[in-house]
């Protein structure tokens, strides 16, 4: 699969690094082309970097790994033109001020502000949860994580689906593009737990689902 990262810091290059070493080609780009080309030779040879208006051409999916404040210009720079019109786009990122984890958007998520950015795009809700160092995922099957996405699109949580359990992650649809929230919620709630010293796993409770 043919994967742009739009993004070149610490999420960026983790992703990249685990995409790669699954067989993926990487392009990397973001404002920066310095930083680009650093982040491509961090994640090896199946990278490369690309000027944000090429990013679109040829990529399979796109993957936004970009910071809050960044978000809305990163997308649309590459997607001047109506590029990414037609195209996966997964948002990877958390909208959350990380000193008390409460949520920026006042209404709706980053997810649907990438959908905003770029008309026509296919947008994913995942991989906003773990850090990137948790992937590739190398442990017992039954303790894989689980990795919610949201969409609107069938096709593309299919094909993120793919790319999610490329990375040892298990994929779960989650919701249509709107359940985003809740997910950059739950990020939100991980990162509020983190800051006052305690571990969000032992938070949630261990309920086993009704099966009908
Ligand atoms: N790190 C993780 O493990 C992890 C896991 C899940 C989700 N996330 C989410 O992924 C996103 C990226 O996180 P990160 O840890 O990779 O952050 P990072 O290492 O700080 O990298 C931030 C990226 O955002 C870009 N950026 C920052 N401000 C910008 C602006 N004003 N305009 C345009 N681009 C801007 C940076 O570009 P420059 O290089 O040009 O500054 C860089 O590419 C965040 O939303 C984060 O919550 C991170």
């Amino acid at each position: 699969v043919n994967i742009t990262v739009i993004g070149t810091g610490t999420l960026a290059v983790a992703l990249g690094r685990a995409w790669a070493e699954a067989g993926h080609t990487l392009r990397v780009t973001g404002r920066d082309r310095g930083h680009a080309g650093t982040a491509a030779g961090r994640i090896g040879p199946a990278a490369t970097a690309v000027d944000p208006g090429e990013a679109a051409t040829g990529a399979d999916v796109l993957v936004v790994a970009v910071a809050w404040e960044g978000l809305e210009a990163a997308v649309r720079l590459v997607g001047a033109g109506g590029s990414l019109a037609g195209r996966t786009v997964v948002d990877c990122t958390n909208p959350v001020d990380f000193a008390t984890g409460r949520l920026l958007p006042v209404t709706g998520s980053a997810a649907e502000l990438v959908a905003r950015s770029a008309p026509g795009a296919r947008v994913v809700k995942a991989l906003n949860l773990f850090a990137g160092a948790s992937w590739p995922y190398r442990g017992p099957g039954p303790q894989a994580p689980l990795v919610p996405l949201c969409g609107d699109d069938p096709d593309a949580l299919a094909r993120v689906g793919v790319l999610v359990g490329d990375l040892g992650g298990r994929p779960v649809v989650f919701g249509d593009l709107a359940a985003s929230r809740q997910v950059e919620e739950a990020a939100g709630f991980v990162v509020r737990l983190v800051a006052t010293g305690h571990n969000p796993r032992l938070a949630v409770p261990d309920v086993e689902p009704v099966r009908g």
